[in-house]
């Protein structure tokens, strides 16, 4: 109960730091359309709305929709705020996630998972580096994440990859090089956001499938605000240094991935027996997240 109540306590004063924090840096991200490019779905399905400050992707039964970031990065946060697809959507999926080109490639994604309606989306969260994830771990949200917009946020360190959403860290992903894991940390990545159909396998195992009499599904993104190192530098930028917050967990940080773990997470490979029986994933030992 008491620890409860410290919890409820950090996470409110936490919250109004980071509303006060946003305020000052959102400026200069709040222009969607300043840093993104449709990618494919055309115009028909991408829409720029109110000025450029509103993304909408949809969703049909002949095409999907999707942006790219217009910059390259190499570290960085980046934040952007969504609303996803309300009432049945099943056989839907939205993502929000940082991937390099060609070969062994990186990526580190959030993925949103749709369901039938009143049944709660699934965040689906994975880390590839050398062209290897399976690395999934996946979270029932503590809110509606399609009444109102929340804000996805993926900071890539040299150090760590963290994933926060409303500011809450849900998950860490820890540079063990020094243990032979590959970490994304030489190849730039470009971002992402897409919404397309994967009925064959998204909801409940694939069992449940879209409802095309609900096209178009339409999901809506803003505030998109990349802070990082582009690739290749602007010239005359001085040499980019990547030291972002949160850098690592601080007391505050590792109590409200503990709260978020504990409360939402459904699912971790670490300790997925059936998948790795014999070990653990070598970036899961020793880990306390
Ligand atoms: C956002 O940027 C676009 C492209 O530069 C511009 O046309 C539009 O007026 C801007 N919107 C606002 C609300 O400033
Ligand atoms: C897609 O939906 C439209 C409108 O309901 C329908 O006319 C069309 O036949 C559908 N196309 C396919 C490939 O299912
Ligand atoms: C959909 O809802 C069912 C029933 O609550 C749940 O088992 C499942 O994990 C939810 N998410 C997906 C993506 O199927």
């Amino acid at each position: 109960m008491h620890i409860e109540n410290k919890m409820r306590r950090s996470i409110w004063i936490f919250s109004i730091l980071v509303f006060v924090t946003l305020d000052l840096v959102g400026v200069s991200g709040s222009n969607i359309s300043q840093e993104v490019s449709i990618t494919y779905g055309t115009d028909k399905r991408a829409k720029f709305l109110d000025g450029g400050l509103t993304l909408s992707l949809s969703l049909d039964n002949f095409s999907g929709s999707g942006f790219q970031s217009n910059n390259e990065y190499l570290f960085g946060r980046f934040d952007i705020r969504m609303k996803l697809v309300p009432g049945n959507s099943a056989g839907t999926v939205a993502t929000f996630y940082l991937s390099s080109q060609g070969p062994a490639h990186d990526e580190v994604d959030f993925e949103f998972l749709g369901n039938a309606s009143g049944q709660p989306y699934t965040l689906s969260t994975n880390v590839y580096s050398q062209g290897k994830g399976n690395r999934e771990q996946q979270f029932r949200l503590w809110f509606d994440p399609t009444i109102a917009y929340h804000t996805y946020t993926i900071v890539w360190n040299p150090q760590n990859i963290i994933f926060l959403v409303d500011n809450i860290p849900i998950r860490i992903f820890v540079n063990k090089e020094a243990r032979g894991v590959p970490f994304p940390n030489n190849q730039p990545m470009k971002i992402y956001g897409t919404l397309w159909d994967a009925e064959d396998w998204a909801t409940q195992g694939g069992r449940v499938k879209t409802d095309w009499s609900n096209q178009p599904f339409t999901i809506y993104y803003q505030n998109f605000d990349p802070v990082g190192c582009v690739v290749p530098a602007q010239p005359g930028s001085p040499p980019c240094n990547p030291t972002w917050q949160p850098h690592d967990l601080d007391p505050k940080g590792r109590n409200l991935i503990r709260w978020a773990q504990q409360k939402s997470m459904i699912y971790n490979y670490c300790v997925d027996r059936v998948r790795f029986p014999r070990h653990r994933p070598r970036e899961c030992r020793g880990t306390r997240f």
